[in-house]
């Protein structure tokens, strides 16, 4: 089954280059591509027609308009559009197109914002969103809703997956539209070269994160795509989460850094909390691998030769 085709879009982002990675690495030979200048998947009818010509049997989608708490909270309609557009092509499209097996990616942030903790995959639309990316949940949540109400009407085998924060190498480090993670490792690293003795973290730096190394939600997806399950939901996470404050404390024990934190209490919290329940994924005997500490490791190297400024 090596050689089954796949076609993985978005293959050069966070997550998708992790999932090619992946999918090499384990031998899978009939892998298909296409970035955004050779197909911009907002095109609804060259979507169409790629999957009618290329003919994969199994899609993942790990293309989207994805961004931290600033481009989310002043780009609502960019973040609306873009996730609805890509996701309605590749799920529709590969339903016309007679595909019966496809992984579509949430994300924890889409769970209602005073979720019980840890977060099961049935609280998801059982209260209120936070506001700060209400667009982007909005068009995640209608994706998953599609998927399971496809499995349900035409028997196809969708399934979404839901990381916690993700990180690793190739994460966008623009501080306007990045995660909070490589946002801080950016900082940290920018104190170090240039021997600055204050570190800034957006907010309190009280809400609590929960971190997954990329190539986790690399191998989750290659193994749940080879899976028939009944659940179109699962959770994807380490299960373990600490303060913002603290990651930045991490950061700063990593570097050897002299540096004292400034909170920019002006800036949005976002959620309190968000831990992932990750008890579903465990059983069917997948869970998460690797450390913050490996994974950190991994992520500044990768960072260091990309020689990012
Ligand atoms: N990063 C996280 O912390 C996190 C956490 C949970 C879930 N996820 C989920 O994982 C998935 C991937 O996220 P990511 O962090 O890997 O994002 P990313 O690094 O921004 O990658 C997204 C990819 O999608 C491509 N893309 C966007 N619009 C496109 C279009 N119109 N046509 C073709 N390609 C397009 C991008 O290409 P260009 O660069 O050329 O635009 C890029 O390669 C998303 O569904 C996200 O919700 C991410």
């Amino acid at each position: 089954m090596k050689n089954i085709k796949i076609f993985l879009a978005g293959h050069k982002g966070l997550v998708g280059s992790a999932i090619l990675r992946r999918l090499r690495e384990k031998k899978y030979t009939n892998i298909i591509l296409a970035d955004k200048k050779k197909l911009n998947l907002l095109d609804q009818k060259k979507v169409f027609n790629f999957l009618k010509r290329k003919k994969p049997k199994i899609v993942i989608i790990a293309a989207a308009k994805v961004g931290g708490i600033y481009h989310n909270s002043t780009r609502g309609a960019d973040f609306i559009y873009e996730n609805l557009q890509i996701q309605n092509n590749l799920i529709h499209g590969s339903y016309k197109n007679n595909i019966k097996r496809l992984i579509f990616l949430g994300s924890s942030c889409i769970y209602p914002k005073n979720s019980k903790q840890p977060i099961k995959e049935e609280y998801l639309l059982s209260g209120k969103l936070e506001e700060t990316n209400l667009p982007y949940a909005t068009a995640k949540i209608a994706g998953i809703k599609m998927c399971e109400a496809y499995n349900k009407q035409y028997k196809t085998n969708y399934i979404c997956l839901m990381p916690a924060n993700t990180f690793g190498p190739n994460d966008n480090y623009n501080l306007l539209n990045s995660h909070f993670f490589p946002a801080l490792i950016k900082k940290a690293h920018q104190c170090k070269v240039k021997n600055k003795k204050m570190i800034e973290v957006w907010g309190t730096g009280k809400p609590f994160r929960e971190l997954i190394f990329v190539d986790d939600i690399a191998d989750a997806c290659i193994f749940f795509m080879n899976k028939k399950i009944k659940e179109s939901l699962i959770n994807i996470g380490s299960g373990k989460d600490m303060r913002i404050k603290d990651y930045a404390k991490f950061l700063i024990k990593k570097l050897k850094l002299n540096v004292k934190i400034k909170f920019k209490k002006s800036k949005p919290d976002g959620v309190f909390r968000k831990v992932l329940d990750v008890s579903k994924a465990k059983k069917y005997g997948w869970k998460a691998k690797i450390s913050l500490d490996r994974g950190f490791e991994l992520t500044y190297k990768d960072f260091l030769k990309k020689n990012i400024t």
